[in-house]
């Protein structure tokens, strides 16, 4: 737990994508400063000009080093994340960091170690169970509305041709954690075993970087104590369809299904009266889901609204909505939690819980669709 009355300092590393946090971290109550980190120099000096930000450095080694910094955030690119979740939990402080976790089991292990070893707390940034949406759902799901759950369904698919480097032939499923995680968090659960597939086939050229033939890959889970089946689909390159990144799930009293594009409202199916005859009545409703800053302290409760970051010229921004509000629900809970000394709603072992299915599911797709079990991370010491 902080020492009351003590204020978090927060060290944002990567001011792409990551540019959206340092507003609401400079907004939010419990939080002192926010300083900036990028490695490239003009980004990090536009970015810094622009938020006004307490303090910036010139290299994550002196974000380490610096005894001021409690907390970092980092939003680098994917290969970078396991490397440095470990060095900053090495160097005893609280770290925040983007999807996906890591995208292979020893780095995964070693964040779980490195988290344990330090005793400082772990998030990973999930956009995906603070959308508008998804808390909806959550709600409804709570109340028991749903009944006994029969199936699950996510998606994630992005059309990446443009995007940064790293992008280029990544394993589809290896950054799956967005159409996962709103599904194991609803059913408390993770994932037992997977069979995946590969779908198209990249270019030789695209190949190289990860080995990886695939532009898109579905997959079927088992999970633990569960009888619910769960598939998942996500596409990365040659495949046309503007962005979505959803979930559904179907219980025997109600459905919920994600809008086919952004800019429509999701459905929620239901059942007037119960009843067994043939073709008894189901209906559909397109529902706003409810914008829930009532869940965030007054400062930072704008930014479930605003495009904070170049005016919302971020793809995320423009693909994706913001996020569905989430972004000021991530940092109010990364900062809570370190604030009540408690673990993050999204530790170590959810993260890894979240991560790993996808990397499992690579693996069966590489294998032809071979069952893969998913490593159970809890005994990680
Ligand atoms: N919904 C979500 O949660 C969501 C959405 C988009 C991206 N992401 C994640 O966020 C990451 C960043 O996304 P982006 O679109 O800004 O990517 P990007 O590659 O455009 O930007 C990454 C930033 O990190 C900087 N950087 C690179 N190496 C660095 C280093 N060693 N130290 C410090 N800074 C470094 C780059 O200069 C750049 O500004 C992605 O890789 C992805 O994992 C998550």
């Amino acid at each position: 737990m902080q020492q009351a009355g003590h204020k978090l300092r927060v060290a944002l590393v990567g001011v792409g994508f990551g540019a959206e946090f340092a507003p609401i971290y400079r907004d939010h109550p419990d939080v002192e400063w926010v300083g900036i980190y990028d490695s490239n120099s003009d980004k990090l000096r536009a970015a810094s000009e622009r938020f006004c930000v307490s303090k910036t450095w010139s290299t994550l080694e002196e974000i380490l080093d610096d005894d001021e910094v409690d907390a970092v955030h980092l939003v680098t690119p994917i290969p970078l994340h396991a490397q440095q979740s470990v060095a900053v939990l090495n160097a005893g402080k609280h770290c925040a960091c983007t999807v996906p976790m890591a995208t292979s089991f020893e780095d995964i292990q070693a964040i779980i170690r490195a988290q344990k070893t330090s005793g400082k707390n772990y998030m990973m940034m999930e956009t995906a169970v603070y959308t508008r949406e998804f808390l909806m759902v959550q709600d409804r799901f709570d109340k028991g509305d749903f009944g006994t759950i029969s199936f699950a369904r996510g998606g994630h698919m992005q059309d990446m041709e443009g995007w940064p480097y790293y992008w280029y032939g990544l394993p589809p499923h290896h950054y799956m954690t967005h159409a996962i995680s709103p599904i194991l968090r609803l059913l408390k659960t993770r994932v037992k075993k997977v069979h995946c597939f590969g779908s198209g086939a990249l270019p030789e050229d695209r190949r190289q970087r990860y080995g990886n033939p695939f532009p898109v890959e579905t997959a079927i889970f088992r999970l633990v104590d569960s009888d619910v089946a769960v598939e998942v689909t996500r596409s990365l390159f040659q495949t046309v369809r503007p962005y979505s990144e959803s979930f559904a799930i179907y219980g025997e009293k109600l459905g919920f299904e994600w809008q086919q594009i952004e800019e429509e409202d999701p459905l929620v199916f239901s059942i007037p009266e119960p009843g067994s005859g043939r073709g008894r009545k189901i209906l559909h409703e397109a529902v706003e889901p409810p914008d829930r800053q009532d869940l965030l302290p007054e400062e930072i409760a704008a930014h479930t609204r605003k495009a904070v970051f170049s005016d919302g010229k971020h793809l995320s921004f423009v693909q994706g909505g913001g996020h569905s509000g989430s972004h000021p629900h991530l940092v109010h809970e990364f900062v809570r939690s370190i604030v009540e000394g408690r673990p993050s709603s999204i530790d170590a072992l959810t993260a890894a819980a979240w991560t790993a299915p996808g990397i499992a599911a690579h693996m069966s797709a590489m294998q032809d669709g071979e069952a893969m079990r998913v490593p159970d991370f809890r005994d990680v010491f």
